[in-house]
């Protein structure tokens, strides 16, 4: 089983994570968090982005345009 992802390492884009939070990981522990609310899940993307060391340069990126992975997400 693999550990779980250190989101420290990588500046991970609003799509990548929306993708990883709405479907999980297949093959791996991690879980779909999809019974969350859609503004609890924006909320996870920009903490994760918070936790990279690039954040601190980081253009603020707008969560909107995760939309279209997230089937139906919207916020
Ligand atoms: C709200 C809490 C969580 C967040 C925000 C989160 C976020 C993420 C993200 C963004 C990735 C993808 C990283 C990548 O693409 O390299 C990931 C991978 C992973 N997560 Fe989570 N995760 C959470 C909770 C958990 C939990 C509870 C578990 C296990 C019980 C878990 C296990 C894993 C594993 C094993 C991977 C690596 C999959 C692989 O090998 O590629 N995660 N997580």
């Amino acid at each position: 089983m693999p550990l779980p992802a250190d989101l420290r390492q990588s500046r991970f884009s609003t799509e990548a994570l929306a993708n990883s939070l709405w479907n999980g990981v297949v093959g791996s522990a991690m879980p779909t968090w999809r019974d969350l609310p859609a503004r609890d899940i924006a909320s996870l993307i920009r903490y994760v982005q918070a936790l990279s060391p690039a954040a601190a340069d980081a253009q603020p990126v707008s969560a909107s345009r995760a939309g279209t992975r997230c089937r139906g997400l919207r916020w």
